[in-house]
């Protein structure tokens, strides 16, 4: 890979330990995926936040690099295994609270904002089309590159925040328009008719477009709550983090149709709940904001909820980033969700909180939410916000 002047004493160390520990891993990564060069990128999104991944080498890491290490971009956080402020209304033990803040710590010192939330897009780091970027997490990736038109590959934590601290990241991969083309032409011959049918597309299309990049075909509107549950579960399930779905998605129009041709009838939507939904009817946890709820799904749940109870046995959660929720107060959802019983969970989420074992099944809107606690032990429901506003309330599935 050919270096500038300036970014061979970066790797040199001119600038100290964390650009040139950065320098190192954007160079190996280069190398491995044939860059040519690395490209300036205009923010960053660094995912791996919870100390529940990470654990006490991961924090070391950190620490190390915070010690001269100060970012160049914007560059904004994933969620964190906890609520930063509300923790213990969460039951996060103190110990993990207390890691999970030097964790936070360490992010700030390196001039991160501390936003956690996996939809930055929503709070301000917001790229143009066109501009190149280093995010990870893929739910967010996914947007970036599908919906906003922005270029990014899917990175790990670690190199995202190298890309951080040099603002620039090898040209390979979904930064060359080359490998933006898509692969699979999938028309779509059903309705959707609530929130969670977008998630259950993203899985059908996932499965039939594995590691390939769809262009979407037969969809008659989307909304922005709609595309960011459909590429969080689109990635999740299979597919490469990047969809073009015609007449909605920008640049959809400028892409060739795609020969090969994969249709999604009524039937492939019905298997996708089939799959993602287990045979439950006890709900001990409702979860809705994966990823993150928006200001719109917040009034939503609070226009459900109002006056209603959640049930005693029954935990709601709203996962949420504090910038959404502060809007939430102000507009005066917060109270009427917590006054039925519900919590908010900013800061963090059902897949990176220390949940495994905590409760025995979820119902959700999302398919990603589903799969990631599949992991965590729980059985899991998919369904629209009124079917989860229904199960917090009642603790039952329908
Ligand atoms: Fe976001 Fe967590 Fe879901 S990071 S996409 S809420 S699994």
């Amino acid at each position: 890979m050919e270096l500038t002047k300036e970014e061979q004493a970066m790797l040199d160390g001119k600038e100290g330990y964390a650009v040139r520990k950065s320098m190192e891993i954007l160079v190996a990564l280069g190398e491995i995926f044939g860059a040519k060069s690395l490209i300036d990128v205009g923010s960053v999104q660094v995912a791996g936040v919870s100390y529940h991944n990470l654990g006490d080498a991961g924090l070391e890491f950190l620490n190390e690099l915070a010690a001269d290490g100060r970012v160049r971009v914007l560059t904004t956080l994933n969620p964190a295994g906890m609520d930063l402020e509300n923790w213990q209304q969460l039951g996060i033990s103190p110990e993990f609270a207390e890691k999970q803040n030097l964790v936070i710590d360490a992010f700030q010192r390196m001039g991160i904002l501390v936003s956690c939330t996996c939809t930055p897009y929503l709070i301000g780091n917001l790229p143009l089309y066109g501009e190149h970027v280093a995010w990870s997490e893929s739910s967010a990736v996914t947007f970036a590159n599908s919906v906003l038109g922005a270029k990014t590959n899917r990175e790990g934590g670690p190199s995202a925040l190298a890309a951080a601290f040099v603002g620039k990241t090898p040209c390979y991969g979904l930064h060359l328009d080359e490998n933006r083309v898509p692969d699979v032409h999938v028309q779509l011959n059903t309705e959707l008719t609530k929130l969670s049918d977008w998630g259950a597309l993203g899985y059908a299309i996932g499965k039939k477009a594995e590691n390939k990049i769809p262009y979407i075909t037969g969809v008659k509107s989307a909304d922005l709550d709609e595309l960011k549950s459909f590429g969080a579960s689109l990635v999740t399930y299979g597919a490469k983090p990047l969809f073009y779905i015609r007449g909605i998605t920008p640049g959809a129009e400028l892409q060739p149709q795609p020969k090969a041709q994969v249709t999604i009838e009524q039937a492939d939507i019905k298997n996708a709940y089939d799959n993602i939904n287990d045979d439950v009817n006890d709900i001990d946890f409702v979860c809705v904001g994966c990823p993150h709820c928006s200001i719109k799904e917040i009034q939503e749940i609070a226009s459900l909820i109002k006056d209603k109870k959640v049930a005693s046995d029954t935990e709601l959660w709203v996962a949420t980033s504090r910038t959404t929720k502060q809007l939430a107060d102000k507009r005066g959802y917060t109270q009427i969700i917590e006054a039925a019983g519900g919590k908010f969970a900013c800061d963090t989420c059902m897949a990176v909180a220390p949940l495994k074992g905590r409760f025995k099944a979820l119902a959700t809107t999302s398919a990603k939410g589903c799969f990631y606690s599949r992991q965590n032990l729980m059985k899991t429901k998919m369904g629209s916000i009124q079917e989860c506003v229904n199960a917090a309330v009642s603790g039952k599935w329908n």
